[in-house]
Protein backbone atom coordinates (compact mmCIF):
# COMPACT_ATOMS: atom_id res chain seq x y z
CA UNK A 1 0.00 0.00 0.00
CA UNK A 2 1.31 3.42 -0.79
CA UNK A 3 2.38 5.60 1.83
CA UNK A 4 0.07 9.17 2.27
CA UNK A 5 1.25 12.09 3.96
CA UNK A 6 -1.20 14.76 5.85
CA UNK A 7 -0.67 17.47 8.01
CA UNK A 8 -1.42 17.62 11.92
CA UNK A 9 -1.62 20.65 14.07
CA UNK A 10 -1.22 20.13 17.82
CA UNK A 11 -3.67 23.70 18.71
CA UNK A 12 -3.25 26.03 21.18
CA UNK A 13 -4.76 23.93 24.04
CA UNK A 14 -3.03 21.01 23.93
CA UNK A 15 0.26 23.31 23.60
CA UNK A 16 -0.88 25.10 26.66
CA UNK A 17 -1.10 22.41 28.47
CA UNK A 18 1.99 20.80 27.88
CA UNK A 19 0.57 17.66 26.44
CA UNK A 20 2.50 18.05 22.50
CA UNK A 21 4.91 15.70 23.59
CA UNK A 22 2.37 13.33 24.63
CA UNK A 23 0.21 13.64 21.35
CA UNK A 24 3.46 13.38 19.12
CA UNK A 25 4.02 9.85 21.36
CA UNK A 26 0.75 8.78 19.93
CA UNK A 27 1.45 9.48 16.81
CA UNK A 28 4.59 7.71 16.95
CA UNK A 29 2.99 4.62 18.60
CA UNK A 30 -0.02 4.47 15.77
CA UNK A 31 2.46 3.80 13.06
CA UNK A 32 3.22 7.48 11.91
CA UNK A 33 6.48 8.30 10.80
CA UNK A 34 7.34 12.12 11.64
CA UNK A 35 8.45 13.69 8.20
CA UNK A 36 8.28 17.23 9.82
CA UNK A 37 8.00 19.06 12.53
CA UNK A 38 8.17 23.07 13.73
CA UNK A 39 6.30 25.28 16.72
CA UNK A 40 5.19 28.65 15.46
CA UNK A 41 3.19 31.43 16.71
CA UNK A 42 0.32 31.70 14.20
CA UNK A 43 -0.73 35.29 12.82
CA UNK A 44 -4.12 36.30 12.49
CA UNK A 45 -3.67 36.27 8.46
CA UNK A 46 -2.57 32.43 8.42
CA UNK A 47 -4.68 31.20 10.24
CA UNK A 48 -7.07 32.65 8.56
CA UNK A 49 -6.09 31.78 5.16
CA UNK A 50 -5.28 28.04 7.03
CA UNK A 51 -8.96 28.33 7.89
CA UNK A 52 -10.36 30.10 4.83
CA UNK A 53 -12.93 27.31 3.86
CA UNK A 54 -14.75 27.65 7.01
CA UNK A 55 -14.99 31.96 6.60
CA UNK A 56 -19.04 32.33 6.36
CA UNK A 57 -19.31 29.76 9.60
CA UNK A 58 -20.53 31.27 12.89
CA UNK A 59 -17.67 30.36 14.68
CA UNK A 60 -14.69 31.51 11.97
CA UNK A 61 -14.15 34.39 14.36
CA UNK A 62 -14.04 32.42 17.20
CA UNK A 63 -11.68 29.81 15.38
CA UNK A 64 -8.85 32.23 14.76
CA UNK A 65 -9.01 33.79 18.47
CA UNK A 66 -8.28 30.41 19.17
CA UNK A 67 -5.51 29.21 16.87
CA UNK A 68 -3.63 32.68 17.56
CA UNK A 69 -4.00 32.53 21.48
CA UNK A 70 -0.40 31.02 21.55
CA UNK A 71 1.67 29.13 19.55
CA UNK A 72 1.29 25.59 17.61
CA UNK A 73 2.98 22.08 16.66
CA UNK A 74 2.62 21.41 13.07
CA UNK A 75 3.65 18.02 11.73
CA UNK A 76 3.37 16.32 9.00
CA UNK A 77 2.92 12.66 9.15
CA UNK A 78 3.51 10.01 6.74
CA UNK A 79 2.54 6.31 6.79
CA UNK A 80 -0.28 3.93 4.44
CA UNK A 81 -3.31 6.09 4.46
CA UNK A 82 -2.07 8.17 6.30
CA UNK A 83 -5.25 10.73 5.98
CA UNK A 84 -8.05 8.26 7.30
CA UNK A 85 -5.53 6.96 9.54
CA UNK A 86 -4.95 10.45 11.76
CA UNK A 87 -8.34 11.14 11.48
CA UNK A 88 -9.24 7.96 13.00
CA UNK A 89 -6.67 8.36 15.91
CA UNK A 90 -7.98 12.14 16.30
CA UNK A 91 -11.59 10.80 16.54
CA UNK A 92 -14.82 12.97 16.14
CA UNK A 93 -14.41 16.73 16.01
CA UNK A 94 -16.02 17.11 18.97
CA UNK A 95 -14.09 15.43 22.17
CA UNK A 96 -17.61 14.23 23.91
CA UNK A 97 -18.69 12.54 20.95
CA UNK A 98 -15.13 11.16 19.82
CA UNK A 99 -14.57 7.46 20.80
CA UNK A 100 -12.63 5.90 24.04
CA UNK A 101 -8.94 6.07 23.74
CA UNK A 102 -8.88 8.63 20.55
CA UNK A 103 -6.50 11.60 20.87
CA UNK A 104 -9.47 14.55 20.67
CA UNK A 105 -11.04 12.47 23.66
CA UNK A 106 -8.49 12.17 25.38
CA UNK A 107 -7.02 15.58 25.17
CA UNK A 108 -9.74 17.88 23.65
CA UNK A 109 -11.85 20.45 25.74
CA UNK A 110 -14.59 20.83 23.54
CA UNK A 111 -15.32 21.32 19.79
CA UNK A 112 -13.53 24.42 19.49
CA UNK A 113 -10.42 23.04 21.88
CA UNK A 114 -10.29 19.85 20.62
CA UNK A 115 -6.30 19.35 20.73
CA UNK A 116 -5.40 18.73 17.20
CA UNK A 117 -6.55 19.18 13.52
CA UNK A 118 -6.11 16.76 10.40
CA UNK A 119 -6.23 16.76 6.86
CA UNK A 120 -9.89 16.37 5.76
CA UNK A 121 -8.62 14.30 1.86
CA UNK A 122 -5.48 13.58 0.27
CA UNK A 123 -5.70 17.27 -1.86
CA UNK A 124 -6.08 18.86 0.70
CA UNK A 125 -3.33 17.15 2.94
CA UNK A 126 -1.28 18.32 0.19
CA UNK A 127 -2.97 21.57 0.01
CA UNK A 128 -2.50 22.09 3.61
CA UNK A 129 1.48 20.58 3.63
CA UNK A 130 2.59 23.37 1.53
CA UNK A 131 0.92 25.77 3.11
CA UNK A 132 2.75 25.61 5.96
CA UNK A 133 6.35 23.84 4.51
CA UNK A 134 8.43 24.47 2.17
CA UNK A 135 9.40 21.05 -0.15
CA UNK A 136 13.01 21.48 1.62
CA UNK A 137 11.67 21.25 5.23
CA UNK A 138 9.74 18.02 4.64
CA UNK A 139 11.86 14.76 4.17
CA UNK A 140 11.98 13.45 0.83
CA UNK A 141 10.18 10.09 0.22
CA UNK A 142 11.63 7.31 1.18
P1 LIG B 1 -10.41 21.44 12.62
O1 LIG B 1 -10.19 20.03 12.23
O2 LIG B 1 -9.19 22.23 12.97
O3 LIG B 1 -11.18 22.19 11.44
C1 LIG B 1 -12.05 23.27 11.65
C2 LIG B 1 -12.25 23.55 13.09
O4 LIG B 1 -13.36 24.34 13.41
C3 LIG B 1 -12.54 22.24 13.81
O5 LIG B 1 -11.37 21.47 13.85
C4 LIG B 1 -13.08 22.71 15.14
O6 LIG B 1 -12.08 22.90 16.10
C5 LIG B 1 -13.68 24.06 14.76
N1 LIG B 1 -15.12 24.00 14.94
C6 LIG B 1 -15.99 23.23 14.31
N2 LIG B 1 -17.25 23.45 14.77
C7 LIG B 1 -17.13 24.42 15.71
C8 LIG B 1 -18.05 25.08 16.55
N3 LIG B 1 -19.36 24.79 16.50
N4 LIG B 1 -17.60 26.02 17.39
C9 LIG B 1 -16.26 26.32 17.44
N5 LIG B 1 -15.34 25.71 16.66
C10 LIG B 1 -15.77 24.77 15.82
Amino acid sequence: MAAQRTLCIVKPDAVEKRRSGAILQCIEESGFKLVALKMTHLSRGEAEGFYEVHRQRPFFGELVEFMTRSPVVIAVLERDEAVTAWRDAMGATDPAKAAAGTIRKQFGANVGENATHGSDSLDNARREIAYFFAGTEVSPTA
